[in-house]
């Protein structure tokens, strides 16, 4: 009678080590979204948006150079810039939290 009981219990245990590991699955819908907000993706950001008139590493072409931007304004002008358009740049480019991820990039650019 105490096997059997020993038995049933250290059986239940692996059964439910088992379940435990089932966990994972979670984290790879995760990765597969499309725009996240870590900062990591700011130049991603950039390079899908801004790299035909800024250039591939912020060397200028039909717009300014952006190497020392962030000398220039800060990271709450940058955005409004980015939202508001100047000039021959064009308005609404990216969503507000995209915005703010890469004029938290660009504003670094000193
Ligand atoms: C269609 C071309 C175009 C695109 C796309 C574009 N820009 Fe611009 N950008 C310009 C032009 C032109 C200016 C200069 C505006 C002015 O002051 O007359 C400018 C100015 C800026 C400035 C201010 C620079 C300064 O020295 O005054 C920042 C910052 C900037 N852009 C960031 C971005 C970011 C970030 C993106 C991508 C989300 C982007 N731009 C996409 C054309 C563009």
């Amino acid at each position: 009678m105490k096997h059997k009981l020993l038995a049933l219990l250290l059986g239940t245990s692996v059964i439910l080590g088992a379940c435990g590991g089932a966990e994972e699955p979670a984290d790879e819908a995760d990765s597969t979204e499309g725009t996240t907000t870590a900062s990591g993706d700011a130049e991603e950001i950039y390079q899908q948006n801004c790299i035909g008139c800024h250039g591939r590493n912020l060397e200028g072409a039909s717009g300014p150079n952006l190497t020392e931007v962030g000398g220039k304004y800060d990271q709450a002008a940058i955005e409004s810039i980015i939202l508001n358009g100047q000039g021959n740049m064009p308005k609404g480019l990216l969503n507000e939290a995209d915005a703010e991820v890469v004029a938290s990039w660009l504003a670094e650019k000193k």
